[in-house]
């Protein structure tokens, strides 16, 4: 198989520089950059008896730059180990980046990667646009070889009034009679979204696109990384709009995630929505992939970082910058997606502690509870039936002047994320809410945290909550408070990969 040089001088360059980060200085169970820059998830896939897990990857820097696709495998989705990276923009037709795709294994064995090519080109007018189109390319889980007819679906495939600007993050699946189809994002030339749908009876020849679904300038622009597949006898359109305006507590400013779920009609390629619902109410999330486990599980992924969190760090442009979520496998109840992290997790556990129906009025700690590597089990409700609690706070990643937390408004039903005083310097986003209805006077909470991100499971996972959080590693201790008096269950363990 023949490697280009682009890609050889990264491959190099990523096993000296990565090696070079300590691994205390990683998160310990979540997916980091093997060096540099990292963005989606791309090509989540099962092959040859492992987890693969792609990613956009700009391993020279820790901003975003040109497009290559890191590379890690899994057993168990919790554990990773890097492998070279897969892809570099090193073609004509890609040589502004390798944008996101998936994986498919073929019927000879080989795993198939569709990723979008990107060229920048100088229009007529003199404004520079990228020229996106879907690309093909055909490995061993290991190497990877760009096919030959490259690039396979360009403009010309889209249905009509689609720009070729916006044409990006080819999803493919394979059809229970073995065709293979792909939903792309797509734009009108005013960039209200489209998902646009292509089948193909061998993966490499495709029909014309025909559009689903398209948005109607409901939420946001363009829906970014669209995966759409059956849960039970409904169907999920999981994208990641840009450029949202805010709704509620159910839809915020700025490039966002959302959930549709409804009806499929195969024959007509039509998808009609009935629910709708953010998928993480949290700050960095975004831009999701699902798989399919060989158990039979809809496991998810996203970036555990959003674009509009990004800008402006400083960091060491050699150490390592962007993480992925944990796993979650998701499911729909009643209309409504659910994430649960992957049962794999509950492997690393160790050293539970548990107490009881704990009082708490004003701030307290537990014994032996504290750490970053955590998995906690919260479920409170006011200590008196009569006289609901005020507020309910828990600080984590606590000490000296630092402490991120989340607190509860039972009166509001509102939960709030802020961490502002996590350390961070920037002067971006640290606070968000979501409505998070108790459940006869109950609220449940499981709070994963993994060094450098917390996520919350809210309710058996019916909200998730997710922010990274930059805090200096001394800072280890957990506070409760109430302000009235709560009733706490409490479950701790660590997580020891
Ligand atoms: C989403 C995204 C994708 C694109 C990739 C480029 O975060 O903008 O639409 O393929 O990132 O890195």
């Amino acid at each position: 198989m023949k490697t280009s040089d682009k890609l050889l001088k990264v491959r190099e360059y990523e096993e000296e520089m990565g090696n070079r980060i300590p691994k205390e200085d990683r998160p310990a169970f979540h997916l980091s950059s093997r060096v540099g820059w990292m963005n989606d998830p791309n090509g989540f896939s099962f092959y040859q008896g492992k987890y693969h897990l792609f990613y956009q990857y700009y391993p020279y820097n820790t901003v975003w730059g040109p497009c290559h696709w890191g590379h890690a495998v899994s057993e168990d989705l919790i554990h990773w180990e890097y492998l070279p990276a897969a892809l570099a923009p090193d073609e004509e037709y890609d040589a502004d980046g390798c944008f996101s795709g998936s994986a498919v294994t073929l019927p000879d064995g080989s795993q198939m990667l569709i990723y979008t090519g990107v060229v920048r080109k100088e229009l007529e007018d003199g404004g520079i646009r990228e020229i996106q189109h879907q690309c093909l390319a055909f490995g061993d889980g290991m190497h990877y070889e760009k096919y030959e007819g490259n690039p396979i679906l360009t403009k010309q495939d889209l249905p009509e009034d689609c720009s070729p600007y916006d044409f990006r993050d080819p999803s493919i699946s394979v059809a229970d009679d073995g065709t293979y189809q792909i939903v792309t994002c797509c734009g009108t030339p005013n960039r209200d979204a489209r998902i646009v749908r292509f089948t193909s009876p061998d993966a490499i020849n495709w029909s014309r696109g025909k559009t689903v679904i398209q948005n109607n300038e409901r939420f946001g622009k363009v829906w970014e990384c669209p995966d759409l597949f059956r849960m039970g006898d409904k169907w999920v359109l999981l994208c990641s709009p840009m450029d949202m305006l805010p709704e509620g507590f159910e839809y915020h400013n700025g490039n966002g995630t959302l959930c549709l779920i409804g009806d499929y009609d195969e024959s007509a390629e039509v998808f009609t929505p009935q629910h709708d619902q953010s998928i993480d109410y949290g700050i960095d999330f975004y831009a999701t992939q699902t798989i399919v486990t060989p158990d039979g599980r809809r496991i998810m992924m996203a970036w555990m970082q959003n674009w509009d969190t990004t800008p402006g760090y400083r960091l060491d442009p050699t150490t390592w910058f962007g993480q992925m979520t944990v796993p979650r496998e998701l499911s729909v109840r009643d209309g409504r997606l659910y994430q649960w992290p992957v049962r794999e997790l509950e492997e690393i556990r160790q050293n539970r502690i548990s107490f009881e129906n704990v009082y708490v009025s004003g701030e307290m700690e537990l014994e032996g509870v504290r750490g970053r590597m955590v998995d906690l089990e919260i479920s409170i409700r006011s200590a008196d039936p009569e006289q609901v609690y005020e507020k309910f706070t828990i600080k984590f990643a606590a000490g000296g002047r630092y402490y991120t937390m989340l607190s509860y408004h039972p009166r509001d039903q509102i939960m709030k994320i802020d961490r502002k005083f996590s350390g961070s310097r920037r002067a971006i986003i640290h606070q968000r809410r979501a409505l998070v209805p108790s459940q006869n006077g109950e609220i449940r909470i499981r709070l994963l945290l993994d060094r450098y991100s917390a996520e919350a499971f809210l309710n058996e996972g019916a909200q998730t909550i997710t922010a990274n959080l930059y805090t200096d590693m001394g800072a280890q201790r957990i506070t409760f408070t109430a302000q009235g008096a709560v009733s706490m269950d409490l479950v701790k363990y660590d997580l020891v990969p």
